[in-house]
């Protein structure tokens, strides 16, 4: 049964504001943020190769800071992400398919390369699961109240929190049972299901969870690259 990592870094980071470069190649704590990445990834036994995906213009820098960062690894590759993150999921998809084949257990652990925490047990739970059941999403439950505001301006819902979860990453899945769904949908649903374990619920396939960590938080705005120094510098474990 196969098993593949894929990187999801396809973005440019739009919320970061003006930067020189996409926020996944920025530094912390003086290495790029991918590479932390990478590296969960790199030392996984169960992954049979880890696939990089940048836009095109990134894959030459993301394979030069890998040969720097990580040397001595030949599971790691970088190949061209897609315009959607969705799109990003179905190139690695292809190219597992082009270089390795797929089967139907095929697995793919896809993760946001700007969550450079993820944990070792994380990684772990997700191959589990997703061999088993075929598809899950790590999450964490909601310590806010959510709200929600159908019109931006009232509420029209405040769920019960005990029920209510904030998703992380990675998301796993049979890679063509994912594929399969994701083809079945028309344009418009595929620019709404923006999520990939949301295009498998909102079809009636179920998810399963995994428990992930509040220190594995995704760099979206410029405060998070200073939450992302101090949980380095506080050493937590991850
Ligand atoms: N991603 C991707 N391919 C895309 C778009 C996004 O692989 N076409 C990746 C990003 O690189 C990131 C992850 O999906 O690692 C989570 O997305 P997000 O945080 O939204 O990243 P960006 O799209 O880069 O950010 P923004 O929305 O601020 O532009």
């Amino acid at each position: 049964m196969n098993t593949y990592g894929l990187i999801l870094a396809g973005g440019v980071g739009t919320r970061m504001g003006n930067i020189e470069k996409p926020k996944q190649f920025m530094e912390l704590m003086g290495r790029p943020i991918i590479i932390y990445t990478i590296e969960k990834f790199a030392v996984n036994p169960e992954l049979d190769k880890v696939i990089v995906l940048t836009p095109r213009q990134w894959i030459k820098h993301t394979e030069d800071i890998v040969a720097k960062n990580i040397p001595e690894n030949d599971r790691v590759v970088v190949i061209e992400g897609g315009s959607t993150r969705n799109e990003t999921i179905m190139n690695g998809i292809a190219y597992i398919e082009k270089n390795f084949g797929l089967d139907d257990d095929t697995v793919i652990v896809t993760h946001d390369a700007v969550r450079p925490f993820v944990t070792h047990r994380i990684l772990e739970e997700n191959i589990r699961l997703a061999k088993e059941y075929g598809a899950c999403d790590t999450v964490i439950a909601a310590t806010d109240t959510i709200v929600e505001s159908k019109n931006h301006t009232v509420i029209s819902d405040i769920p019960d929190r005990s029920v209510m979860y904030q998703g992380q990453t990675p998301q796993s899945f049979k890679a063509k049972l994912l594929r399969a769904t994701y083809e079945g949908l028309s344009e418009d649903e595929k620019n709404i299901l923006t999520d990939a374990c949301k295009i498998l619920a909102m079809k009636g396939v179920p998810v399963r969870l995994v428990e992930g960590e509040v220190h594995n938080i995704k760099i979206t705005y410029p405060y998070d690259l200073r939450v992302a120094e101090s949980i380095l510098g506080g050493n937590t474990a991850c």
